[in-house]
């Protein structure tokens, strides 16, 4: 049983002066436990929508979406809250999805509570340290605010809050495209070796070609909210069948700031 199943999924949009977007158009899909899929496509394709139908954080209009062998569209409200646990979500922007009032224990300690069963406050406390400890952060961090952590920081805070519960699945929305080129890498091999050691099951979305090409095992590619080409990265990304993913190969362009400054670099050392 694939961990992943979806079958024929759509989700439109209302427009604000009538008629609808059709963000996920009919998508069939099937991600195997310990797989990383990784989502291409350009801005507004629906990679997103995707990604928060799969963990039921917006409603499909149709289709099934079946988790773990669950069916989550036939969930009640408190069944899904009490499931939450298993398939947890990162974000691309970590402030924004950290609450600013809440000190770091309270924020990744949040989603225990919220699921129940994870025994006492000293237990809960310990699962916490341990989790921070997992992505990189000491105790030290468990009285701060978001406020007073660089964006890296923030974002393990919102991987440790998505690690807590211990789930089975993380869907990934482009978690290091916000932060500076150095700590990106530092993260995804942080994100990595999670997911070898916990046996985890990731859903990347990307804007990177590069990185999901090093990082997962099968791509989708997608426009206008259908896929247009799917397999294992190596196939789609080295051998792409089609032009849609040839051209968006093309278009993805190397960092050009970076690469401006590091030529600047070279050019003043090389004159002095
Ligand atoms: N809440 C919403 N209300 C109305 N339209 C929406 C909403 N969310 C997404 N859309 C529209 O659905 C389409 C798909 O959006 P989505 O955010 O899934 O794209 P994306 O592939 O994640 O883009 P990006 O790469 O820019 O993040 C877009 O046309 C978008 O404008
Ligand atoms: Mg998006």
């Amino acid at each position: 049983m694939a961990l992943i199943e979806l079958d024929d999924v759509t989700k439109a949009f209302a427009l604000p002066h009538g008629g609808t977007k059709v963000a996920v158009d009919g998508i069939t899909l099937a991600v195997e436990r310990g797989e990383c899929l990784g989502i291409i496509g350009e801005s507004g394709s629906g990679k997103s929508t995707l990604g928060r139908l799969i963990l039921r954080l917006l409603e499909a209009d149709s289709g099934t979406i079946r988790l773990e062998g669950q069916d989550i569209r036939a969930l009640g409200a408190r069944e899904l809250r009490r499931n939450r646990h298993r398939w947890q979500i990162v974000f691309q922007e970590p402030f924004a999805s950290l609450n600013p009032r809440l000190t770091i224990g309270q924020i990744v300690e949040e989603p225990l509570i919220v699921a129940g069963g994870y025994g006492s406050r000293a237990e809960r406390r310990q699962r916490v340290i341990d989790t921070l400890e997992e992505v990189g952060l000491s105790e030290d961090f468990l009285d701060r605010r978001p406020a007073n952590l660089s964006g890296g920081q923030q974002q393990r805070v919102g991987i440790a809050r998505a690690l807590v519960t211990d789930p089975s699945l993380v869907v990934l929305d482009e978690p290091t495209a916000s932060l500076d080129l150095t700590i990106r890498a530092s993260i995804l091999r942080m994100l990595n070796r999670l997911r070898e050691a916990r046996g985890l099951t990731y859903v990347f979305i990307s804007h990177d070609i590069e990185t999901v090409r090093h990082f997962c095992s099968h791509v989708v590619v997608m426009h206008h909210g259908r896929f247009v080409e799917s397999g294992s990265a190596q196939q789609v990304l080295d051998e792409p069948r089609e032009e849609y993913t040839r051209n968006l190969m093309a278009a993805a362009m190397p960092p050009i700031p970076y690469r401006g400054r590091a030529e600047a670099a070279g050019a003043t050392s090389g004159a002095s």
